[in-house]
């Protein structure tokens, strides 16, 4: 059932658990998530990125969401979020169509345009009574790994600062805040990190629940102690899309002649699911709905 973002954040916070927040982009991988979220009686933020909404457009996504949220999901509570908004244009998009957060990412400009933005998005979304999340700090992806590996760049200064952080949310006005704290974008096992120290200084200074972008590659007693340490939302994408691809890839290299599409794509709809139900019982939201 869909319900306002902050019911099920504002409990987490409280209770000390994590909601997964899963990307979504099609009816398949919508179905995975809410499933998922049955199952382990739990409450879930399902996201669409940019890309996303490109891809399948936002009225038909948005009504996938809202549909399977309803009748699937209608015994869990579910929130509907943008992620990674990169442009005041799509933010606004999805605030009037009906989201119940909105992420204005302006965290590539500087510090000055982001407070600028991520408050001029804030009031309008205050308006709707909807959370804004704004970001605050770099995460990386795929090139910037490279710059990474080469020593381009250091981590170290990609890194949220707490004290810029204070500033930031006492100017802005948001609700929750998207932090770096040694995570990038994607899965690399071994190379991602969670600074725990600076997550606990962050904390410290910014009441709001705090979001840990870049997820997957995370080992279970990282992301828990992340949670101790004060993260109440994670955002997981990849580890979600690797279990897809990967029975997607079993199902047709075994089973060559099938041509149902839905033969095709349910094991991988299954396969997706397992992994969002493993993520909700390491973040502890199952059994929380
Ligand atoms: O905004 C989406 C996430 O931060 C996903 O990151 O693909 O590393 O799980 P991930
Ligand atoms: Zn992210």
């Amino acid at each position: 059932m869909i319900v306002p973002i902050k019911q099920i954040v504002n409990k987490a916070q409280a209770g000390r658990y994590a909601i997964g927040a899963f990307n979504t982009s099609n009816l398949e991988m919508t179905l995975a998530i809410i499933r998922a979220a049955v199952k382990q009686k739990s409450p879930v933020i399902i996201q669409t990125s940019q890309s996303a909404i490109e891809y399948s457009n936002l009225p038909t996504l948005f009504a996938i969401m809202t549909s399977v949220a309803n009748t699937v999901g209608k015994s869990v509570p579910i929130a509907i979020h943008l992620d990674h908004g990169k442009n005041t244009k799509i933010v606004k998009e999805c605030i009037n169509i009906g989201y119940s957060s909105v992420h204005i990412d302006a965290s590539e400009k500087d510090y000055a345009t982001n407070i600028r933005l991520s408050k001029q998005m804030a009031i309008l979304a205050h308006k709707k009574k909807i959370w804004i999340q704004a970001e605050l700090g770099s995460i990386l992806g795929k090139e910037g790994m490279i710059k990474l590996e080469t020593g381009e760049i250091n981590m170290k200064d990609l890194m949220t600062d707490p004290n810029k952080a204070k500033n930031f949310v006492e100017l802005t006005k948001v609700d929750t805040l998207a932090i770096s704290v040694g995570t990038i974008h994607g899965s690399f096992k071994g190379i991602e990190r969670v600074d725990q120290e600076r997550l606990k200084k962050i904390r410290k200074l910014v009441k709001l629940p705090l979001v840990l972008h870049g997820g997957s590659g995370l080992n279970p007693q990282v992301f828990k102690k992340a949670i101790k340490n004060g993260v109440s939302i994670i955002n997981i994408d990849t580890n979600l899309r690797l279990a897809f691809e990967k029975a997607l890839k079993n199902t047709i290299f075994k089973e060559s002649n099938i041509i149902d599409p839905r033969k095709i794509l349910n094991p991988s709809t299954e396969a997706m699911q397992k992994e969002a139900e493993k993520m909700m019982r390491i973040f502890g939201s199952y059994n929380k709905a």
